[in-house]
């Protein structure tokens, strides 16, 4: 390789002038008789090099007319200002050295499938467009964190093999774990119970698991989710940590990603929008808000896809639902002192009709109202008897949340589906690559 500084793309302005090595790969090439201009991506950035026959030292020219998209190169050059590029710079080159001459590449700039697209993942990945969708993941995924951790959250991590299921039992995806039967977590949160009773604010950030038999444009089978719980706490309490968390990530990302918005052509002044305080409605005001603009549902009904996208459409920002009944919830939910057939929960809907991206709540925190949740939800209470015991032991009123990272990801760059928003989508019928 050679002996020079090597630079990544999107710090190249640093570099005007200076002689520099850029290791990528072929986005694209023009030639013009006598130049050629190379598309150069490295996963930084993208930049034009310029490789000139009459400057250029022999050999180089002829080897420049041979890449084929996505040959992998290192190039050594000076870059200079360029108003005209779309990244304001292009670098001249002066040696390139070709380390693998790609075959042709099934991914050319047309129109392909979704399937085909979906069955070349691996290589779908390096397109423009994923690549800005993955850089907003990261920056949401890093402003999830420095938000949890600016705030003495401590994190704790929690398993993927469980005894136990936490959201119901109609989607859990069972294993083998030697001779015992096994599940992959659907959430952390019974885990984060203990820990939040051991370091008081704890979060978890981890892939969880759900056989969902839907196919949506919501729903995955892993997705990622960061998982706060905080002890000595309540439902309001929630809704506030949801609300700073949710202007934390868009804040980040409109200051950090705008190019990655812009790439991905998101109507920015929706995300601009998204200020506290979040309007907070009770689940009863969000059905008679659904009857009045004409849907048919009954109090007790649980939304749909559908009624979320309506609900959300009378809000400029998310909506803050909260108190659904016990009945259509989680066996864990604490009920409402003042209508014990409510539980103390909340949803936090995107509008845009990106649905339900957090839900959380207040947890029972008294053992015998525990137990007799657990009977009557029919659940195993052997496998419960860990997570009965932490109301044994110096109970308090805690509450928490889970916040679905691709749910967030689609919202905020304003994509179609969430396959999309993770690096490789595990859906109904997608297990391969
Ligand atoms: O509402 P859910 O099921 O809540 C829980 O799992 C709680 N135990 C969390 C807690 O209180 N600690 O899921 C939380 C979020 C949803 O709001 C949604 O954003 C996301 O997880 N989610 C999914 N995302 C993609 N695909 C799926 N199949 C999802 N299921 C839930
Ligand atoms: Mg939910």
């Amino acid at each position: 390789m050679p002996n020079l500084p090597r630079i990544a793309i999107e710090h190249i302005a640093d570099a005007v002038g200076q002689e520099v090595t850029i290791c990528g790969w072929l986005r694209q090439r023009r030639s013009s008789g006598k130049i050629h201009f190379l598309v150069i991506r490295d996963g930084s950035g993208e930049l034009q090099a310029v490789v000139n026959k009459a400057t250029i030292e022999p050999g180089y020219f002829e080897r420049s007319a041979q890449l084929t998209q996505e040959s992998s190169v290192v190039i050594t050059g000076i870059p200079r200002a360029e108003p005209r590029a779309s990244s304001g710079y292009e670098l001249d080159v002066v040696t390139i050295t070709i380390v693998q001459l790609a075959e042709p590449f099934p991914i050319q700039p047309k129109e392909h499938s979704v399937g085909f697209l979906m069955e070349h993942r691996h290589l779908w990945l390096r397109s423009k467009r994923q690549h800005a969708v993955l850089r907003i993941r990261h920056e949401i995924i890093r402003a999830c964190r420095d938000f949890f951790d600016d705030r003495d959250f401590t994190l704790i991590d929690t398993p993927i093999f469980t005894p136990n299921a936490c959201e119901g039992t109609t989607t859990l995806f069972q294993t083998q774990y030697f001779d015992q039967t096994a599940y992959l977590a659907q959430s952390g949160q019974l885990y984060s119970e203990a820990s939040a009773a051991a370091f008081g604010n704890v979060y978890c950030f981890g892939p969880t698991f759900r056989a969902e038999k839907s196919k949506t444009r919501r729903h995955l089978m892993e997705f990622w989710m960061v998982e706060p719980e905080m002890a000595f706490a309540e439902l309001s309490d929630a809704m506030d940590l949801a609300e700073g968390l949710l202007k934390m990530v868009i804040e980040r990302v409109l200051d950090r990603r705008r190019n990655e918005l812009t790439i991905l052509e998101r109507d920015i002044s929706k995300l601009e929008a998204v200020v506290p305080p979040l309007p907070r409605v009770t689940y009863e005001d969000a059905i008679k808000l659904l009857k009045e603009k004409g849907v048919s549902i009954e109090f007790g009904d649980d939304f749909g896809g559908d009624d979320e996208t309506v609900l959300a459409s009378s809000f400029d920002k998310p909506v803050i639902v909260h108190r659904y009944p016990a009945s259509i919830k989680a066996f864990y939910m604490e009920s409402d002192p003042e209508a014990p057939n409510l539980a103390l929960c909340m949803d936090v809907l995107a509008p845009e009709g990106y649905g339900e991206i957090i839900g959380g709540g207040q947890r029972i925190h008294d053992y015998d109202k525990l137990l007799a949740r657990i009977k009557e939800h029919q659940l195993p209470e052997e496998a419960f008897r860990w997570y009965l015991d932490l109301r044994k032991y110096g109970s308090v009123p805690h509450a928490g949340f889970g916040m679905g990272i691709e749910r967030v990801v689609a919202w905020v760059c304003g994509l179609e589906h969430v396959r999309e928003t993770i690096p490789f989508p595990r859906m109904l019928y997608t297990l391969y690559p």
